[in-house]
């Protein structure tokens, strides 16, 4: 890993083995764009790259002179209102009105490893030679605002990950209407844009269309990172499957509003962005002051989108979530909403984890309604100490019988709301998010409280840091069950309304900090009705979340298959639960809940005494099989074979790192008669290894696996003999693949 300065042609180059990340200092002192890509050789001239050349109807810099526009240069800090006529990287509102920065080159610095940003998640180093660090320090000289622009390249992956720091140095406050944490300009738009939507119960559906002259961007205005598109996006080559060609990841490491925007200009040249939401966003610059932006990722790959989402994996993985529990395998939980929702009592819970305990359970989690007047979602929000005539023994006392049953004990919070109903609101009706004289929308009855604020953020890490010094807690579920509305504190000046939704999110980044701080052992789970908030920015605090309020199987293999674009398995929250599903009602096979369910943290969301005993004795040999499994499902490189979004059927498998142990998860949605002989060709085996077949007992070289494929035929409906068990509907197999002696 390298990062060379050319002093005679002023160039940058950021480079591994991998890639090679180069831009120039160009002559009007800007920072110019040369290439992104899969890694060159290191030279001292690149400035060919900058093209620029005389075209109509263009605005010029400099008098006397008509090839340099900004319009047509490729620019990694590009500034509003002066030749360039796309959207800006940065726009600040001076105290004249004004909106024209012009940031030209003051000075750089290389440094070992990485910084951390100060009050925002990102990703780290562990020892100094795991990175290098470029920071390019700009001013702009009218306001004398400077911008650090930060680049660190790892020594491994085609990884690049960027911010700024925006500080104001000079005597006048200003305004930032907009600033992005990256901006790259391609050369072309030959890319399919492809990104991550839906909407509750519905996460993360692959969305893909070619790029056209014009703006194409997803976003959040929630203030929160939303269901409907997660702050994720891939630009691939026309011709780039899962298994080769180009693709370009780009990924916010932010929880609030964002937007992340592709514009292709009238000739074909390309603009990313991405950071915070412009549109709802503005920041005071007071004299001194410093703002520091969310970080962005980049990857670059050419060998296709599996390779893409293995960098984004191990990074996440390994550099992105932190502590005790970042690199171990995750407990097997009992959750009890889908199972009581609000109806239970302590002595019903029991018997849930007792029975979770005999099946091999390993963690059992108390969900929403624990608490104050928590009998409905109308009240108790805010309140968090146990209601005493549900739960006699309180959490210490419910935690301690859990824990004497062999079981670790979980509880959930939704600690940034709060329900009018509620003595906390009674005591504090000022603590929410609301506009004076307007109407205070609400969500399922809640109200946001004002994260903006210390105070608030204080009061709420009382109670809760109370109730883990108290009782046995080794997990806890964090959950955020609304978007915001009338954005507004009252804590706050009129000309400081803008930094709210920014500030809340760094209240809430606060909050975990604080928490995951003293409690290092507990595990944090996210989830915002589901995938609301699934996004880098939590994986830093919860190294796992919960990814959709939708448990039926066959859901699920859309949602996790498209999570798994960015995110580890590690990361995914899957539980089985009963059939007729909750959410779409459907019955699906119990193995198959639990196969599509092994790919992740895995956990039930049900009353196991409600199930037969053959289902529970099936239950158990599940459990038994995660636990031998779960470190290669959850941390081994992961591979999708065959897309939801494509077809009847769904393949996906997990490699370990020593490539002796892979397991394959076949999926097939709708049963066929008389089908056809079917095939998968596997990936990431050693081609030199023999391997066995757990299901067939069929033993074969790795590369006759990926080459010729894994025979997945079998006798579908249609005339059986008797003696066959016929297939239904929602089959799904796991293979499991084995080194053996040849
Ligand atoms: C939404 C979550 O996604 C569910 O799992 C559950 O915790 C409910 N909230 C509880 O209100």
């Amino acid at each position: 890993m390298h990062i060379t300065f050319h002093e005679n042609t002023r160039i940058f180059h950021l480079y591994n083995d991998d890639i090679s990340y180069i831009m120039t200092i160009m002559r009007n002192g800007h920072l110019g764009q040369l290439y992104f890509g899969k890694h060159i050789k290191d030279k001292e001239d690149f400035s060919y790259l900058l093209e620029t050349c005389e075209r109509p109807m263009t605005s010029y810099l400099y008098e006397n002179d008509r090839t340099f526009s900004l319009e047509h240069i490729r620019q990694e800090y590009p500034v509003f209102g002066t030749t360039d006529y796309r959207q800006s990287a940065v726009e600040i509102r001076q105290e004249n009105g004004s909106r024209i920065s012009d940031f030209t080159y003051r000075s750089h610095i290389i440094t070992e490893g990485k910084p951390l940003l100060l009050g925002l998640p990102a990703t780290y180093t562990e020892a100094p030679k795991e990175a290098l660090t470029l920071t390019v320090t700009l001013e702009d000289d009218v306001t004398k605002v400077r911008a650090q622009l930060l680049y660190t390249i790892f020594a491994k992956g085609g990884i690049v990950a960027r911010s700024v720091r925006l500080s104001n140095e000079g005597p006048r406050p200003v305004r930032l209407c907009r600033a992005m944490s990256l901006c790259l300009d391609l050369p072309d738009r030959d890319y399919v844009w492809q990104q991550l939507s839906g909407c509750w119960a519905r996460e993360c559906h692959i969305r893909s269309r070619a790029l056209e002259p014009g703006i194409l961007s997803i976003g959040s205005m929630r203030g929160n990172s939303s269901h409907e598109h997660n702050p994720f996006l891939v630009l691939k080559r026309p011709d780039t499957t899962e298994r080769r060609g180009e693709a370009i990841g780009f990924s916010l490491i932010y929880s609030g509003n964002f937007r992340i925007q592709a514009e292709v200009d009238a000739h074909d040249t390309l603009r990313v962005l991405a950071g915070i939401d412009p549109e709802t966003f503005e920041w005071k610059l007071d004299r001194s002051e410093t703002f520091q932006t969310p970080e962005a990722i980049m990857v670059y790959t050419d060998s296709g989108l599996n390779h893409m989402s293995q960098t984004f994996h191990k990074l996440y993985q390994k550099r992105l979530a932190r502590g005790y529990w970042r690199d171990k395998a995750r407990p097997i939980l009992n959750n009890n909403w889908e199972a009581t929702y609000f109806d239970f009592t302590q002595d019903r819970l029991i018997e849930i984890a007792s029975r979770a305990k005999e099946c091999g359970v390993e963690l059992f989690v108390l969900d929403d309604g624990w608490f104050g007047a928590r009998s409905s979602d109308r009240a108790g929000l805010g309140d968090w100490k146990a209601n005493k005539t549900r739960l006699p023994d309180g959490i210490a006392g419910l935690a301690d019988r859990v824990e004497d049953l062999g079981l670790k004990f979980g509880l959930w919070f939704e600690p940034e709301m709060v329900n009018k109903d509620s003595d906390f609101y009674r005591q504090h009706p000022d603590w929410i998010l609301s506009t004076p004289d307007r109407n205070q929308s609400h969500g399922r009855y809640q109200h946001v409280l004002d994260f903006s604020r210390k105070e608030v953020v204080d009061a709420i890490y009382e109670q809760m840091s109370a109730i883990l010094r108290d009782a046995k807690i080794s997990y806890i579920k964090w959950d955020m069950n609304r978007s915001i509305t009338e954005c507004y504190s009252s804590a706050w000046p009129a000309d400081r309304q803008g930094e709210i939704y920014h500030r809340y999110i760094l209240g809430v980044y606060d909050l975990y900090e604080r928490l995951t701080r003293e409690f290092p052992k507990v595990l944090f789970e996210s989830c915002a009705s589901g995938g609301g908030r699934f996004d880098p920015g939590m994986l830093y605090y919860a190294p796992q979340g919960w990814i959709s309020d939708n448990s039926d199987a066959v859901e699920r293999l859309k949602i996790q298959y498209g999570t798994s674009m960015c995110y580890p398995v590690s990361s995914m929250g899957t539980h089985v639960s009963v059939t007729p599903n909750h959410q779409v009602f459907r019955n699906t096979p119990l193995h198959t809940r639990a196969n599509v369910a092994c790919f992740g943290t895995f956990g039930y969301e049900l009353d196991l005494n409600k199930l037969t005993q053959e289902e529970n004795e099936e239950v158990k040999e599940q459990i038994a099989f995660m636990k031998k499994y779960r470190k290669v499902l959850q941390f081994g490189t992961f591979y999708r074979l065959m897309s939801p979004f494509e077809g009847n059927e769904t393949a996906w498998m997990a490699v370990s790192e020593d490539q002796k142990t892979a397991l394959v998860g076949w999926y097939r949605v709708l049963n066929c008669v008389n089908g056809r002989y079917t095939r998968l060709r596997l990936e990431g085996l050693n081609p030199s290894y023999y391997y066995r077949n757990s299901q067939s007992g069929v033993c074969c070289f790795g590369d006759e696996l990926m080459y010729a494929g894994m025979i997945t035929s079998d006798e579908t409906a249609g005339q059986l003999p008797p003696d066959i068990t016929p297939y239904t509907d929602f089959e799904s197999r796991i293979y499991v693949l084995e080194v053996t002696e040849p």
